[in-house]
């Protein structure tokens, strides 16, 4: 399989070891209102891990698992759009249909405001939120960051051609990478976006860890717009990841194909089998590729060699499901003050518009 074509010549990829699918790592002016930057961890002197020295650790955990980050690339990311309109993904028409009600009190609340998405895709749902912002004749600026340049190059030209005064500076680069360098505020605040309930996709861990660099990206008073999936029964659940025209299985055999790219692996996609539930315990969807036969992979780029049983579940990704009492507490911890908690009729999602507290809220 082949990831490396684009219509797009400034997206092109130059080899496999090259960082996503864009290769520049100076601002690239495409066009007077939009710039777009790969930030690599070359460039941000607090992040020491070398390209796919995470995939190492996954790999050598028990059960061994995978970052979610190495599903998007530009199939991938495909993939995950026509998820988000599968009849059993409920997730994103639900949220959608929330912004949709609520985009305008929240733009009434933030006033004139600049607006940053991390894990942007195809940015249809923000397209809500600027639609309310342009109501209210506010000046619209976007800061899209994904993974995927294709995909973000893609979604930014055509977000330019709907707002006609719309700036977008986009990032290519980690969620990490890109809060330990956002690029200076130019609007009165800024409202960071993470929305289609991705915080899921965090260990608890890993969240509390995020919440932490949020935190520390926004200036007191800044506000942090959050989009999560909420409990409800395991049927529901299931289904969502485990859809009948198999989507999702693509979706996940795929970041085997990605891997083989990028660190030149030789994965067989055919002797592993996409595997979805719920983890009533840990109130968390787990999905897994698990490897059909004993079988031997190797990522020449990485000097790796990966064995697996016959059987045995690689964990791919988690995606938990929330509480809002509880999830409001946490984020209070970090600083993040929910200011109001917006839901759907049928309480299946939530959308929680936070605001950056001034520092050290403990000791208040
Ligand atoms: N944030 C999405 C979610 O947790 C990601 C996702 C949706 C996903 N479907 C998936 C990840 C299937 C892996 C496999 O719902």
């Amino acid at each position: 399989m082949q990831h490396s074509n684009s219509s797009e010549t400034i997206s092109s990829v130059s080899s496999a070891t090259s960082l996503y699918d864009f290769n520049s790592s100076t601002p690239v002016q495409i066009e007077e209102r939009l710039t777009i930057n790969l930030i690599q961890s070359s460039s941000v002197p607090e992040s020491n891990l070398e390209e796919g020295q995470d995939v190492i650790e996954g790999l050598s955990n028990r059960p061994k698992s995978l970052p979610p980050k190495y599903f998007y690339d530009e199939l991938g990311s495909q993939l995950f759009e026509q998820i988000c309109e599968l009849p059993e993904y409920y997730l994103t028409r639900t949220e959608a249909a929330i912004l949709q009600q609520y985009a305008g009190a929240i733009a009434q609340l933030t006033g004139p405001c600049e607006l940053v998405e991390l894990g942007s895709g195809s940015a249809t749902k923000t397209r809500l939120l600027l639609d309310a912002y342009q109501d209210y004749g506010y000046p619209l600026t976007y800061i899209p960051i994904d993974v995927s340049g294709s995909m973000l190059t893609e979604s930014a030209h055509q977000l330019l051609a709907t707002y006609s005064d719309l700036r977008i500076h986009g990032l290519v680069s980690t969620y990490e990478l890109a809060l330990a360098q956002l690029p200076p505020t130019t609007l009165p605040t800024r409202m960071l976006c993470f929305i289609g309930s991705s915080l899921g996709n965090l260990t608890p861990e890993a969240c509390d860890e995020f919440m932490t660099q949020v935190a520390a990206a926004l200036q007191p008073g800044e506000y942090f717009l959050l989009g999560v999936d909420l409990h409800k029964s395991d049927d529901l659940l299931e289904a969502a990841y485990n859809d009948s025209q198999g989507v999702t299985a693509k979706f996940n055999l795929n970041m085997l194909h990605h891997l083989n790219w990028r660190f030149q692996g030789n994965f067989d996609s055919n002797q592993f089998e996409h595997v979805a539930f719920y983890n009533q315990a840990k109130r968390q969807i787990e999905i897994y590729l698990k490897s059909l036969t004993s079988q031997v992979a190797t990522l020449r780029a990485l000097n790796l060699t990966v064995n697996f049983a016959a059987d045995e579940m690689l964990l791919s990704e988690i995606s938990r499901k929330f509480d809002l009492q509880a999830l409001t507490q946490t984020l209070q911890d970090h600083g993040l003050k929910p200011l109001k908690t917006f839901t759907d009729d049928k309480q299946w999602f939530g959308l929680l518009l936070c605001e950056r507290q001034d520092n050290q809220p403990e000791e208040q």
